[in-house]
């Protein structure tokens, strides 16, 4: 009974979010394996969130993106989705753990963790992310990348096959976008002149600016709209969290 209500619950929750969801526009295919700390984040074998390898057993992903540990597998060194390459990398999940502080409401703090049943093994297309350290804040106009296998267009209902990236703009001031709904957890990227985005499916996935991972795809309205940049978790908020939960966890 409580797995049914759990199961509904969540299905209005996704609802909710379809319309919001984030979701690479304007971006181009990326060289095949290129992007090392890229997760994509499996539901019966379909793709549906981005995520980032951080360690050899943890991957970072937004909140939104949950689902119970035993549905969902998480790949990485992959490039097309609809082709077995042979060097994929597939991982069950053993512990999923969203932030405390996870609001579905605000999308405050939409960040999750997801622990590799196994350890990864790192390779020449395997790499983690580098978390920030400065606390200098990111600078407005900063460039940034981020990939994914999201929809392309704005209205589009299918995913990209291959993995996609494009750059953008971290955007000041986007109170001002967003009618005060931008909380100091998040961040916003994008162009100033529209057409570059991430979108639907590309949730969960990450923006490294400068070498370090410091957003999550989180949400944002409609895709590629000069008015409405990305909304981005702002990772640098999380690292003591992130690092306090992989020191003190004792499972295996
Ligand atoms: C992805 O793989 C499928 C199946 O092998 C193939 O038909 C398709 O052309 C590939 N897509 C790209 C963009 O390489
Ligand atoms: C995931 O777990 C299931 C059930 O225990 C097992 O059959 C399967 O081989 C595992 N898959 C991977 C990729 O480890």
């Amino acid at each position: 009974m409580k797995k049914c209500l759990e199961y509904a619950l969540l299905l209005i929750i996704s609802m909710l979010h379809g319309s919001l969801q984030q979701r690479i526009i304007g971006g181009q295919e990326v060289e095949p394996y290129s992007i090392k700390y890229q997760a994509s984040i499996q539901y019966n074998n379909y793709h549906y969130c981005g995520g980032t390898l951080i360690h050899r057993q943890w991957v970072v992903t937004a909140a939104h993106c949950w689902r119970p540990s035993y549905l969902i597998k998480v790949v990485l060194s992959e490039h097309n989705l609809s082709s077995k390459e042979g060097v994929e990398q597939v991982f069950n999940v053993s512990r999923v753990l969203v932030n405390y502080m996870y609001s579905y409401r605000t999308f405050d703090s939409d960040i999750m963790l997801l622990k590799l049943e196994k350890p990864a093994e790192f390779s020449a297309n395997i790499q983690p992310a580098v978390l920030p350290t400065s606390l200098a804040p990111l600078q407005g106009g900063t460039f940034c990348t981020v990939s994914g296998w999201g929809v392309t267009q704005v209205y589009s209902y299918y995913l990209s096959p291959v993995l996609r990236a494009v750059d953008v703009q971290i955007i000041p001031q986007c109170q001002y976008y967003y009618y005060y709904r931008i909380t100091d957890n998040m961040v916003c990227a994008g162009s100033p002149l529209g057409g570059k985005d991430s979108c639907q499916g590309d949730s969960g996935g990450p923006l490294i600016c400068n070498g370090y991972f410091e957003g999550i795809v989180s949400w944002g309205i409609s895709c590629a709209n000069k008015y409405f940049p990305g909304v981005y978790t702002k990772v640098r908020n999380y690292v003591s969290w992130i690092n306090w939960i992989i020191e003190n966890d004792n499972t295996n």
